[in-house]
C-alpha cells in the first residue's frame, strides 16, 4: 500500500511534503549527523501538545502553545514554562531506558531537541531529515513547523526539509511516545522491553532535484548469469539517463527512465561469484543518473524451496541458526551500531551458525549489512506479535507499512532470505486471513525470497505425545515454521524423547523457537530449572529429536543471548531478564552454547561433504 501510495506521491513530482518516506541506501548519500546530546523534557501527561481541553497545539491554525515551538520568553514578564536549554540531555542514538534509571520502565512522551546550523551545498540542492528509527509514534517539527507522524518503532523514515531549513539556529524537536496500545503493532503484551527513544542514527540527508530514490538490482529470474533491476527516480521525469556498473563483473547498463521515473534493466553477466555463507561474495555497483550517483555493495544469490527442502543457489542447505533480540547486553540498551551488529553476529558465527533470525522486529540496517559480510542469512520480522487486533483495518495497515518499509529498506541485501510476518499468532479465520494479506504484500513486493511466520503447534488430544504442525497458514507460506518449547513449558527434557509429530504440509521444517532459562554461573543437576545443566540437557535431547524428523532443515534456537523483559520478575534468577540466552548478560557463555556449537560444527562438516 505504502509502496502504491508512493508512486501516487513521486507521480506529483516528488514525495509531497509531510509524507514519510524510505530513502534507499542513506548512507550512501552525503549528510550531515544530527547524532549526540539532545535535550529532552519528559512529559507524562503531554502537557506540550495537548491543551487542557486535550485539543493538540499542532492543529491549529497559528499555534501559540506547544513545546515543538520551542520558545523563550519575549522579556521577563512572558510566561513559557518550559526551556529545552536548560533542560537534560540524552544521547541519541539511544533508548532512554538503559540511559537513564528514572526512565528505566518510563512509557510515555519524551520531547527531543536538537539546534542545528546547515546550508546545503548548493541552491538547488533537496535535503531531508532521515531517522533510522524512533520507538514508537514520532511528531517531528522543524522550527516550529509540524514535518508530519511516523508510526513504527523498527523502521527509517525521512521528512523532506528543503526550503524549511535555515543557514543557522534550526529548532528540530521531536515528540517520542512509547506508549504501548491494543491496536498497535505490537500490541500491549510481549516478552521484550519496550525501549523508547530516538533509537537510532539521525542525519540531514542532501539530494539533486531529481535523485535515486529507491532501486533494486538481482540475479534475474531463474539465471545466475544475467543481473536485473529497477530504479525509481524521486521524481516522475522522463528520459533521464540511467548507467548501472559494476566493475568487477565488467557490466555497464545504460536506460532511460519512462514517464515515472521509473527504468528496468537487465543484462548479461559472466562468472558471478554467487554469494553464501561459505564465500560471502559482495559486488561495488553504482547506479547513477546525470545528476545523482550512489553506490552499494550487493551479493548475488538465489534462494527458493524445493518440497521440503531450502535451496540457496540451487543446492539443498540446512540452517544452522539462532534467534536474537536487538540488544546489548553488555552495554545494555537497543543496539544501534555497526559495533554492536559485529558483536551480536559475531557471537552467532562463533556458535557455528549460518542464519539468524532477527526477532521480532525489523532490527537495524547494520545488522544486514553485517550479515553480508560476515555470510550469515537472515530471517526478518515486523512485530505482529501473539494478539493483535486482527479485525482492525488501522492495525493491518500499520503491519502493511512496517513490512512495506522493512522490504523497502533491505530488499537488496543478500543476507535476507525470509521476511517473516508474525510470531505465535492464535490460529482464526480474521488472524489467518490478516496474515495471508500480509504474504501476499510481501510476495507482491519481492517475489525473490521465502516468506513465512513462527506459527502454533498443537498436541493431539487423544495422545499427549503427538504434536501436530497443521496451521491454515502453514498453506501460504514457504516454511513450516513454528515455536516449541517441550522441556521447558511442556513437561521436563525427557518428555522429548516420547514426541512424534505429524505436518500437515510437505514443506521444510525450521524450529524458530526452542530452549529454556538458566542463570549463567547456576550449577545443579539437569532437573534444577534455571541451571545451565537443566538448558544443557534440553538442548542435547531436543537436538536428538529434531534429527528424527525427516523435512528438518533448520531451527533457531530462543535465544542468543538474554535480554531485558519486563515479564521475568524471578528475583536473583531472572531480575527482569529472560534467561534463554546461550550467552549470559554477563557475556558469559553457558553449557548449552558448547552443545549447540559441536552440533552445528558436526552439521557444517556434514553439508561440506555433501556433493
Ligand atoms: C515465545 C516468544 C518469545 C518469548 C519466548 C519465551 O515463544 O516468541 O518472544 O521470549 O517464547 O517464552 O521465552
Amino acid at each position: 500500500m505504502r509502496a502504491i501510495l508512493l508512486l501516487t506521491l513521486i507521480n506529483a513530482a516528488g514525495p509531497a511534503i509531510g509524507a514519510d518516506t524510505v530513502i534507499q541506501n542513506p548512507a550512501g548519500r552525503a549528510a550531515m549527523t544530527l547524532n549526540g546530546a539532545w535535550h529532552v523534557i519528559p512529559d507524562p501527561y503531554e502537557t506540550g501538545y495537548y491543551d487542557y481541553r486535550r485539543m493538540p497545539f499542532d492543529t491549529a491554525p497559528n499555534p501559540g502553545s506547544g513545546f515543538f515551538l520551542d520558545r523563550k520568553p519575549a522579556d521577563k514578564s512572558d510566561l513559557v514554562e518550559y526551556d529545552f536549554d536548560s533542560s537534560p540531555t540524552l544521547q541519541v542514538p539511544g533508548d532512554w531506558n538503559s540511559q537513564d534509571d528514572r526512565f528505566f520502565y518510563y512509557e510515555g512522551t519524551i520531547w527531543y531537541r536538537r539546534t542545528f546550523d546547515y546550508t546545503p551545498s548548493s541552491a538547488d540542492r533537496r535535503s531531508f531529515v532521515h531517522f533510522g528509527a524512533v520507538n514508537y509514534r514520532a511528531d517531528v517539527y522543524l522550527n516550529g513547523q509540524k514535518l508530519g507522524t511516523h508510526i513504527g518503532g523498527f523502521t527509517p523514515f525521512a521528512f523532506e526539509i528543503t526550503g524549511k531549513v535555515r543557514a543557522t539556529g534550526n529548532s528540530l524537536v521531536v515528540k517520542v511516545d512509547n506508549t504501548r496500545h491494543l491496536d498497535a503493532v505490537p500490541t500491549v503484551n510481549t516478552d521484550w522491553l519496550n525501549y523508547g527513544g530516538i533509537t537510532r542514527a539521525v542525519t540531514i540527508l542532501e539530494t539533486p532535484a531529481t535523485f535515486i530514490h529507491d532501486y533494486r538490482i538481482q540475479l534475474a529470474p531463474e539465471a545466475t548469469n544475467r543481473i536485473a533491476g529497477q530504479v525509481q527516480l524521486s521524481n516522475a521525469q522522463a528520459g533521464v539517463p540511467v548507467t548501472v556498473t559494476i566493475p568487477e563483473l565488467g557490466v555497464k547498463i545504460r536506460t532511460r527512465s519512462d514517464t515515472n521515473g521509473h527504468a528496468v534493466f537487465e543484462a548479461p553477466a559472466r562468472h558471478v561469484e554467487l554469494w553464501s555463507p561459505q564465500h560471502p561474495r559482495l559486488y561495488s555497483v553504482t547506479l547513477a543518473t546525470d545528476r545523482d550517483t550512489t553506490t552499494d555493495r550487493i551479493g548475488f544469490r538465489t534462494i527458493a524451496v524445493r518440497g521440503s527442502d531450502i535451496l540457496l543457489n540451487g543446492k539443498p542447505v540446512f540452517l544452522r541458526g539462532i534467534s536474537l533480540h536487538e540488544e546489548n547486553p553488555l552495554r545494555g540498551g537497543r543496539a544501534w551500531s555497526e559495533d554492536d551488529a559485529r558483536l551480536l553476529l559475531g557471537w552467532a558465527r562463533e556458535l557455528g551458525c549460518n542464519f539468524v533470525r532477527l526477532a521480532h522486529y525489523p532490527h537495524n540496517e547494520h545488522m544486514a549489512r553485517v550479515a553480508d559480510e560476515l555470510g550469515l542469512m537472515l530471517w526478518e520480522e515486523v512485530p505482529v506479535y501473539w494478539t493483535v487486533q486482527w479485525d482492525n483495518p488501522a492495525t493491518l495497515a500499520n503491519a502493511t507499512a512496517q513490512l512495506t518499509d522493512l522490504i523497502a529498506r533491505d530488499h537488496n541485501r543478500a543476507s535476507v532470505i525470509v521476511w517473516s510476518v508474525a510470531n505465535e499468532t492464535p490460529v482464526t479465520p480474521a488472524r489467518t486471513g490478516f496474515l495471508r494479506t500480509l504474504i501476499d504484500t510481501a510476495r507482491t513486493l519481492d517475489p525473490t525470497r521465502l516468506v513465512s511466520a513462527a506459527m502454533e503447534v498443537h498436541a493431539d488430544p487423544a495422545d499427549n505425545n503427538h504434536r501436530i504442525v497443521d496451521d491454515p497458514l502453514g498453506a501460504y507460506t514457504d516454511l513450516l515454521s513454528f515455536n516449541e518449547y517441550i522441556g521447558w513449558y511442556d513437561g521436563l527434557p525427557d518428555k522429548l524423547q516420547q514426541i512424534r509429530w505429524t505436518f500437515g504440509y510437505r514443506k521444510p521444517v525450521v524450529i524458530s523457537e526452542f530452549g529454556a532459562g538458566a542463570l549463567q554461573g547456576m550449577h545443579g543437576d539437569r532437573l534444577t530449572r534455571f541451571t545451565e545443566e537443566h538448558q544443557e540437557d534440553l538442548y542435547r535431547q531436543t537436538l536428538t529429536m529434531l534429527q528424527g524428523i525427516p523435512q528438518w532443515r533448520g531451527a533457531t534456537p530462543w535465544i542468543l543471548v538474554d535480554f531485558r523483559s519486563p515479564r521475568r520478575p524471578l528475583a536473583n534468577v531472572q531480575d527482569g531478564w529472560n534467561r534463554k540466552g546461550l550467552i549470559g548478560s554477563n557475556g558469559q557463555k553457558k553449557k548449552a552454547f558448547y552443545v549447540l556449537q559441536d552440533f552445528y560444527g558436526r552439521k557444517a562438516l556434514e553439508s561440506r561433504a555433501q556433493p
